[in-house]
Parts: C-alpha cells; sequence; structure tokens
C-alpha cells in the first residue's frame, strides 16, 4: 500500500537512528537537515554503527549495511527531501515554536496522501498540529532512545487525526519491526514518560528521605523489577502473580493502597537530593558495607561514570550492547 519512500527531517540522535530502522525495513529515506555539515557527519556516523553492526551480527534487515546505506540520501532542500514520500518523520530539536514553523513549511508542500508525523517526546499533537491544513493527516510517533535497539513506539493522534492515518503508521512501524501501541487521546507525558516518571519520581523521594542509596534504588529496577518488565508488564504481572488479575485485586488491593497513600507531593528535583544521587556510588559496588554508614566512601557515580563525552558515550555503547543481547533475547523467548 505504501510507496517505500520515506523523508526523516533532522539527521541528529533521533533522525539517524529513525533512517537506519526504515533502511532496514528496506525503505528509501531522504534525510533532510538545515546543514550540509550535519548532514554529512550524520551519513558517516551512521555508515560507522552499520558497519559495526554488521561485524557484530546485529544488523538489523535482510539487506546487507551497504545496500541499507544505498537507500538512504542526504538532501538540504525540504521540498526536494519529502517529494514522493508518503512518510515523513519529523526529529527537529524539542522546541514547539520550531517544530510549528517546520510543520506549517511542510503543510504547505505536501500533498493529501502523506503521513506527517513528530517524534516528539512530550509536545501534545494539539499544540503541534492544531489549524494546519493538513491535520488530519498528522501524528505523532514517539520512539524511545535509542530507536534502533528498544522497538516500542507511541502513536499520539491529534483530535481531528484521521482514523487512516492512525492505521497506516500502526502498520508501517509494524513493516519496519517497530513495535507500535495506540493511544486513543493525547495526554501529558504520553503514556511511557507518565509510567517513567512515577518511577523516577518515588525513586528520588526514597533516595531523598534516605530509606536507600542511588546505588542500591537502581538495582531495584535492573536485578528486580526490570528483569520481568523486560518481558511482561505490569498488568500481566498481577495476573501472574496471584491466580489472575481478580484474584490480586482481591488480596492485595487494601495493601496497595495503604502503601500508596504514604506517597508524598510531587518531588522538586533539586537541592540536596540532586547533589545525592549525582554524587551516588558507583554502580557495581553497593553491596559493599560503609562503615561511616554514608555513601562516601564508595567511588560516586560521577567518578564512576565522569559526565564528560568519553565515559558517558562508553557507557552508552555498553547499553546498546546489552539492549542488543536483550533483543536477541526477547526474540529467541517468544518463538519458543
Ligand atoms: P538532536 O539535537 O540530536 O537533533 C536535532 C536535529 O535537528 C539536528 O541535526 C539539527 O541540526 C536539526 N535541526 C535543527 N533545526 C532544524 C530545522 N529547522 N529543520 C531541520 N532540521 C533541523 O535531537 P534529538 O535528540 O535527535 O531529538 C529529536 C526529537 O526526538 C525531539 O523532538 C526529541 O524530543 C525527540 N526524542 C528524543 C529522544 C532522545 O532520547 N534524544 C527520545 C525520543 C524522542
Amino acid at each position: 500500500m505504501e510507496s517505500s519512500q520515506v523523508a526523516v527531517i533532522g539527521s541528529g540522535l533521533i533522525g539517524r537512528s529513525w533512517a537506519m530502522v526504515f533502511a532496514a525495513g528496506g525503505f528509501k529515506v531522504k534525510l533532510y537537515d538545515i546543514a550540509q555539515q550535519q548532514l554529512t557527519g550524520a551519513l558517516e556516523n551512521i555508515r560507522k554503527q552499520m558497519k559495526e553492526l554488521e561485524e557484530s551480527g546485529f544488523l538489523k534487515g535482510s539487506l546487507n549495511a551497504e545496500k541499507q546505506l544505498a537507500l538512504i540520501s542526504i538532501c538540504t532542500d525540504l521540498k526536494a527531501a519529502v517529494e514522493g514520500a508518503t512518510f515523513i518523520q519529523e526529529c527537529t530539536p524539542e522546541n514547539l515554536e520550531l517544530k510549528k514553523k517546520i510543520f506549517a513549511q511542510l503543510d504547505l508542500i505536501v500533498g493529501d496522501n502523506v503521513v506527517l508525523s513528530s517524534s516528539t517526546s512530550c509536545l501534545l499533537p494539539s499544540k503541534l498540529f492544531t489549524g494546519l491544513k493538513h491535520v488530519k493527516q498528522c501524528i505523532v510517533s514517539h520512539p524511545v532512545n535509542p530507536p534502533y535497539f528498544v522497538p516500542l513506539v507511541e502513536i499520539v493522534p491529534h483530535p481531528e487525526t484521521d482514523p487512516s492515518t492512525i492505521e497506516r503508521t500502526y502498520a508501517l512501524m509494524k513493516k519496519i519491526g517497530q513495535s507500535p501501541v495506540k493511544l486513543n487521546r493525547e495526554i501529558e507525558g504520553f503514556v511511557l514518560n507518565r509510567l517513567q516518571y512515577a518511577v523516577i519520581s518515588e525513586a528520588w523521594r526514597l533516595v531523598g528521605e534516605g530509606v536507600i542509596s542511588p546505588t542500591d534504588l537502581d538495582l531495584v529496577m535492573s536485578d528486580g523489577l526490570g528483569m520481568r518488565y523486560a518481558f511482561i508488564g505490569p498488568l500481566e504481572t498481577m495476573h501472574l502473580n496471584a491466580e489472575g488479575i481478580s484474584n490480586y485485586c482481591e488480596r492485595y488491593r487494601e495493601g496497595m493502597k495503604l502503601v500508596l497513600n504514604t506517597f508524598g507531593p510531587v518531588p522538586e528535583f533539586s537541592g540536596e537530593t540532586e547533589q545525592k544521587i549525582s554524587q551516588a556510588p558507583s554502580l557495581q559496588h553497593s553491596s559493599q558495607p560503609s562503615p561511616s554508614g554514608s555513601t562516601s566512601l564508595i567511588q560516586a557515580m560521577s567518578e564512576k561514570i565522569p559526565v564528560v563525552p568519553k565515559h558517558l558515550n562508553a557507557r552508552r555503547e555498553w547499553r546498546d550492547e546489552c539492549l542488543t543481547g536483550l533483543a536477541k533475547l526477547k526474540k529467541q523467548m517468544s518463538s519458543n
């Protein structure tokens, strides 16, 4: 149904990743940015990533890296970039005015059959698309960083988005191997960030109140909850942790309410707790007791992963390797 050509607007972190995901799915990609230099750098980075992925056996799709690379071309002319595309994925900086300007430009040059999709993390479709002539064709497709390794895409419609736009976007995401979910209406933070912020908020409170160290807090997720959440969500967890959902509610409803009623107000995310977390102990040595009872004995998190590109990027690379391994495992487990 869809032509096999898409346009990606903005060639930063997310734009590059989308370009790779579309190319892995066999789509021709026109990657647009305002500066030629930015695009050249992006293409070079994509080439490097694809080669490395191919060497390590993690390249997605059925085409080899050279063939996938050949599908991606770069362009600094917006009109030329979107010509022939049936899907446009916008990936410019998270700035409402800038994005509105870009969608207004696109609105003037696109036809009636293209989907105009934004990668925005938190701007509501009603803020981005209201008033556009092609509003029925507009949608948010919010990826998770890094989209190449984490497949979820939240599809969020504007109140006037046509149902066919939602369906086409959903089908396309499936086709390129992503894992789309549909929101029936827009809501602040969409769903992923609402869940994420609920977790961050409670984590912040627990550390702030001295209940647990920052390092151990992270372990609760990475060696506890996160292990199962990579495979089943919180609702299925309820179902399996008792004899079905109703039985879970019967058993735990009062306990859950009791605990939830002790949650405090929204934290400020600043001040003492911020200092405490940014100087948290290393991720690896949490089980070592601290004779002084403080966290200072253990290497600070910012020492473990200094906030400089070299160290942050090394840790990100490690994270991406973990996610790739996890994706493989998930695939293996689901085909069992
Ligand atoms: P980025 O800053 O890495 O890339 C933005 C790109 O847009 C740059 O290449 C820049 O040159 C280009 N650009 C700036 N003005 C432009 C214009 N007028 N026309 C075309 N291109 C223009 O940003 P990043 O991280 O890739 O984010 C892009 C979008 O994706 C944002 O809306 C962000 O909220 C969303 N997003 C980001 C995630 C993340 O973790 N970084 C995760 C999920 C969504």
